[in-house]
């Protein structure tokens, strides 16, 4: 280059090159210079045989990259650079007509765009299967009970379809935050130029419709330096990695002898290569701890947009890496949770040994002192009492003699046993989102409604 009187250090070089990651945007970039020579050429600003000539040499290039033929070259410092020489050469002149009213920085912010929205789609896809296998599993065990717990320690029951439809709630939010990254990536920033817009009167409405956006960017300075839709992705991929974080943790715990209400299949657990009797779920403790490298991604990200000035800087060079590795780790884990769950074992006997301990009906026997005009402060220390007496005595509550009953709570007068029949205390959590089985037939409906939805569009 003339500007140049001696060439780049290889070191620099090194530093600069973006090719060996950003080829992945090959397939968008070459899209997106289809489109745009197809507007050049309805504009009058390139010719007919031009456009002809560059359709041409885009397919062969799109069939090289295919059949893994494309040669990269040292000095092609990225993805935009190497199809762009490789263009030329092939076609000769008017490949050299492509870059025309365009320029490197609406070019890369509208291949990521493409890049993000692909994926965005994609991990709504996903979800959506992992949801309905939720579902699935949600129905098949509708009516099987297990302690729920808070702060760990057993503190009410309730039903397994109930227990695994909060994570499919879970799920369909993760939904909205990839919805919210589809519309927040619908403005096209190509047309922008390098920053100021460009000098033909070019037609992005026309670009944008081929190449599935919305809209255009409606401010050039803000299209070329604009990367919020990455951020959107990461954060999004970010509380999704989390949930995933969650669910993998609890089926470790659930898995392990102390509870071993689950076991995974034999295809997402292995060995011990030294302890014959192990079976480890390996597969949830990596879905466990793939959360923090999404969450450092998007944390990266942050740091390399702050402080950052206007317009285009080669910082947003940095905006890649992360986000495939963030692209593949999700894609993987989201298929792994589903094929995991639809084949989880779970085991009704110890669920329901561990939910028949009675003093998780402790609230309801609060409750029906409230019923008998005790205050609810009041029947709480009453309870409580009484279930002092049991632990003192190493009972469970409905060992408890009547005597022991009438001297500790004389309000309660009989309606202890009745509390305690088994059942009793999960079906009478009647109210709207809670565990009763109408409650939780009546959540299933407005699961598959929700799931319709996330799968529409
Ligand atoms: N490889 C660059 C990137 O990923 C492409 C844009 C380069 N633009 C420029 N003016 N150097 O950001």
């Amino acid at each position: 280059m003339a500007r140049f009187s001696s060439p780049q250090d290889p070191l620099f070089q090194r530093l600069n090159s973006s090719v060996a990651f950003d080829f992945r945007l090959a397939p968008y970039d070459l899209e997106l210079s289809r489109a745009h020579a197809r507007m050049l050429a309805s504009r009058d600003i390139i010719g007919a045989d031009d456009l002809d000539a560059i359709e041409r040499g885009l397919t062969d290039i799109r069939e090289e990259i295919d059949a893994d033929r494309f040669e990269i070259r040292p000095d092609d410092e990225d993805v935009h650079m190497a199809i762009e020489r490789r263009l030329i050469e092939l076609i000769g002149a008017a490949g050299g007509k492509l870059h025309t009213a365009r320029s490197r920085n609406d070019q890369v912010a509208t291949d990521v765009a493409l890049f993000v929205r692909a994926h965005a789609l994609g991990a709504k896809e996903l979800l959506a299967s992992l949801m309905d296998v939720l579902l699935q599993r949600a129905e098949e065990h509708l009516d099987w009970r297990l302690p729920g717990y808070t702060h760990l320690q057993r503190a009410q029951p309730v039903y397994l379809s109930h227990h695994l439809l909060a994570w499919f709630w879970k799920f369909n939010r993760d939904v909205g935050r990839f919805d919210f990254c589809m519309r927040g990536s619908d403005a096209m920033p190509l047309g922008a130029g390098a920053l100021a817009g460009v000098n033909f009167l070019t037609d992005r409405v026309a670009v944008a419709r081929d190449l599935g956006f919305g809209s255009v960017a409606p401010n050039s300075i803000d299209a070329v330096s604009n990367r919020d839709f990455v951020l959107d992705y990461l954060s999004a991929a970010a509380t999704c990695a989390t949930h995933l974080s969650q669910l993998g943790g609890e089926i470790v715990l659930w898995s392990s002898e102390e509870f071993r209400f689950c076991e995974p299949s034999d295809a997402f657990a292995s060995g011990s290569s030294i302890m014959p009797q192990k079976k480890n779920p390996d597969a949830a403790e990596l879905l466990r701890a793939k959360a923090p490298r999404i969450t450092a991604h998007l944390s990266a990200l942050h740091g390399v947009l702050h402080g950052l000035p206007l317009t285009y800087n080669k910082d947003l060079q940095e905006d890649k890496e992360g986000l495939f590795d963030t692209v593949d780790t999700l894609e993987l884990e989201l298929q792994v949770a589903r094929e995991m769950l639809r084949e989880l074992h779970f085991d009704r006997r110890r669920m329901e040994e561990a939910a028949r301990d009675d003093f998780l009906a402790a609230t309801d026997l609060a409750d029906l002192l409230v019923r008998r005009g005790v205050p609810f402060r009041e029947s709480h220390g009453i309870v409580a009492s009484l279930v002092r007496s049991a632990v003192d005595q190493g009972k469970q509550l409905a060992e408890l003699s009547d005597e022991d009953v009438a001297a500790v709570a004389p309000q309660l007068n009989g309606g202890l046993r009745d509390v305690l029949s088994e059942g009793a205390w999960l079906e009478s959590k009647v109210s709207e989102g809670g565990t009763s089985l109408e409650r939780v037939r009546e959540q299933i409906g407005r699961a598959r409604a929700a799931l319709r939805e996330a799968t529409a569009a």
